[in-house]
């Protein structure tokens, strides 16, 4: 599948991705702190889209005006889950290249796979996770509407070799909906028109 939003292409990896894989993974700011090692070379990339990103539901996240691949985007399957999830919940995992940081680009991705994981595959939640220090997807977790849910200590991180405590946030599909129909009737109500977002969440620890 494709998916088109204001900014972004979200579609599946392609073999040609690897260069343009290669020149973000290579920063040691992207990988580890999501738990897997930076790329090593164009060809490493390339094993990975083959071997990683090739998995169904992960989308390489592209601009529109160049559809260049800059960043990640996957539903996690309950069986491949970082945490415990029923069987109709479902998990997703990100990253974008660090030039790109700071656009809201991946809240607006994360936002557009809610959409798919609730209203087309009829998924019933959504987790997502982030490891202790990880301000930066915490902050992009509750601009998505998740709402922190629990604490892993001592959590193996097999790729990187370490062990990390996790936190894992959750968003019901009803609660998504609930936020959509108050953006609606904020559009329809409030002032100038402006669809404005419920962006400032309370989110602990
Ligand atoms: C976490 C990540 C995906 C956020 O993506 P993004 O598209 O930049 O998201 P946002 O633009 O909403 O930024 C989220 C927060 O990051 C912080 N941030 C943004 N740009 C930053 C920068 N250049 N330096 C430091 N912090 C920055 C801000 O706190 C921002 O929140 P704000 O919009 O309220 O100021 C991205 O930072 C990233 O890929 N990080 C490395 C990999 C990673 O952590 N993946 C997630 C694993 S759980």
């Amino acid at each position: 599948m494709v998916f088109e939003t204001e900014r972004l292409i979200l579609r599946p990896w392609e073999e040609k991705d690897a260069e343009s894989l290669y020149k973000y993974a290579k920063d040691p700011e992207v990988g580890p702190i999501a738990g897997w090692p930076v790329h090593t070379s164009v060809e490493n990339s390339l094993e990975i889209i083959k071997n990683v990103l090739s998995a169904d539901e992960t989308y390489a996240v592209c601009l529109k005006e160049d559809n260049v691949a800059i960043g990640s985007i996957g539903l996690i399957p309950p069986a491949q889950s970082y945490t415990a999830v029923a069987d109709d919940e479902i998990e997703v995992g990100y990253w974008i290249g660090v030039p790109f940081w700071g656009r809201g680009l991946i809240p607006e991705a994360v936002k557009a796979l809610q959409k798919h994981a609730f209203l087309d595959l009829g998924f019933s939640a959504m987790w997502c996770g982030y490891y202790d220090g990880n301000e930066k997807s915490k902050r992009c977790q509750e601009k998505c509407g998740f709402v922190y849910h629990h604490t892993e200590e001592n959590k193996p991180c097999e790729l990187m070799g370490d062990v990390r405590t996790e936190h894992f946030t959750f968003l019901t599909k009803q609660d998504w909906l609930d936020n959509q129909n108050k953006k609606l009737v904020f559009y329809v109500h409030g002032k100038g028109g402006s669809a404005s977002e419920p962006e400032h969440y309370q989110m602990s620890p």
